[in-house]
């Protein structure tokens, strides 16, 4: 009888707190037309719904609640597009109105956002974007790149075809790291069985990458932030120190070892030169350089090894898969040859595979914009502030 009174009690002290939230809190809001999503508790929203499977509990409420959908993530309020016609008005026709990302305990690592991921708009970000795209990530980058991801993917066939047992997350994160530093530091960083600098940076950025992956609830209650609840923020000074001293170490042989790059300029050194003649007027500070490659590191090794480890555990998962992969190879590329790049266009199957492991296993966590001013979609209103 005892405990169901305080039962009760709390119920009610539920109810009573949600009542004064929705109409005392909402005020502001009384003519805002928000898309459909659940309501959500006070404080938490609808926090408990996204489960350790985000992309899949968000799926399934948009069942629900249509491809256009509102949800309270703690205080905060974030829109979530879930078809393709949605998904582009959203990356598309509004992207210009969604470029800030919301600060979150994550940027810690990444130089407390003097980085381009977790980087206010503005000037640096946007000569970062600039570089970033002519040289490291845009279809004409991508296209001079090819040479040195061919050759590391010949280092890495090798490497499995000379081994008794293959240690696969470690043999992906060591070619695609070596990939972006051939291409940033013009070497590669981290050799077979190195114990050095390179393998420490490696162990860095996977801890980097759990640590941001981690879910802090002060990121979803700002208000609360302050008390550090879970002592995330401390790790991440950590790890950030950590890093930040490789990095200079690293930037250090970079410069000593200027002379072996006479004429042939590569990423550190067109950072370095403040952009060149970009006509942009802010020259980049030493952190926004450190927290860019970092975010080259962190942003390009963990998500294409995950990836490829999901493709590699589906296809080994089922059988039929795998058959229809091989046979596809077997017709297009044959056994006298290492597929290419240029190959990709001729093989829907394996394309179909990709885009699947994406869709199943996507490997970032939830890592939105915010909008800049308030928006409106389909008849809905999407006020400034809201993440998408
Ligand atoms: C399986 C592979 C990958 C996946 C699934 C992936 C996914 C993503 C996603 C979802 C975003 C956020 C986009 C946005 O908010 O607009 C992003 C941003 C980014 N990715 Fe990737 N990525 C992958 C590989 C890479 C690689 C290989 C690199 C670099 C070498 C890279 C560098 C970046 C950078 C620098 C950003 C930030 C861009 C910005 O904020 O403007 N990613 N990635």
């Amino acid at each position: 009888m005892y405990y169901s009174i305080h039962f009760f009690l709390l119920i009610l002290l539920l109810l009573i707190t949600r009542f004064f939230y929705i109409h005392l809190f909402s005020n502001g809001r009384r003519h805002v037309k928000l898309p459909p999503g659940p309501k959500g508790w006070p404080v938490i929203g609808a926090l408990h719904l996204l489960g350790d499977k985000p992309n899949q509990s968000l799926a399934a409420i948009a069942k629900k609640y249509g491809p256009l959908m509102h949800l309270r993530l703690g205080t905060i309020d974030m829109v979530v597009a879930s078809n393709p016609a949605m998904a582009r008005t959203f990356l598309k026709t509004l992207d210009g109105d969604f470029l800030d990302r919301p600060y979150t305990t994550a940027a810690r690592i990444t130089y407390d956002a003097h980085d381009m991921v977790f980087g206010e708009y503005g000037p640096k970000w946007k000569l970062m974007r600039k570089l970033t795209s002519l040289h490291i990530l845009g279809a004409k980058a991508l296209e001079h790149g090819a040479t040195v991801r061919q050759e590391e993917v010949g280092v890495l066939v090798r490497a499995i075809r000379d081994a008794a047992t293959v240690n696969v997350p470690e043999i992906l994160s060591c070619t695609l790291a070596n990939i972006i530093s051939r291409l940033v530091f013009s070497w590669r960083m981290i050799q077979a069985g190195d114990e050095g600098p390179a393998s420490r940076f490696k162990d860095l950025v996977n801890e980097a990458v759990a640590l941001s992956s981690q879910f802090n609830i002060g990121d979803f209650i700002p208000s609360i932030a302050w008390m550090n609840p879970q002592g995330v923020e401390g790790e991440m000074k950590k790890t950030h120190r950590k890093f930040d001293q490789m990095m200079d170490e690293m930037i250090q042989l970079h410069v000593n070892a200027a002379g072996d790059r006479e004429g042939k300029p590569d990423f550190l050194d067109i950072l370095m030169a403040d952009g060149g003649d970009s006509g942009y007027p802010s020259p980049l500070s030493s952190n926004n350089i450190k927290g860019l490659l970092l975010d080259l590191f962190i942003a390009g090794t963990d998500t294409s090894s995950s990836t490829i480890e999901w493709a590699l555990a589906e296809l080994m998962s089922d059988p039929a898969l795998l058959g229809r992969a091989r046979e596809e190879l077997d017709r297009v590329i044959g056994p006298d040859r290492r597929l290419c790049e240029s190959d990709l266009a001729n093989l829907p199957y394996l394309r179909a595979i990709c885009k699947e492991v994406f869709r199943k296993h996507p490997a970032t966590p939830l890592i939105p914009r915010v909008a800049a001013k308030d928006c409106h979609v389909d008849g809905y209103d999407i006020p400034r502030g809201t993440r998408r």
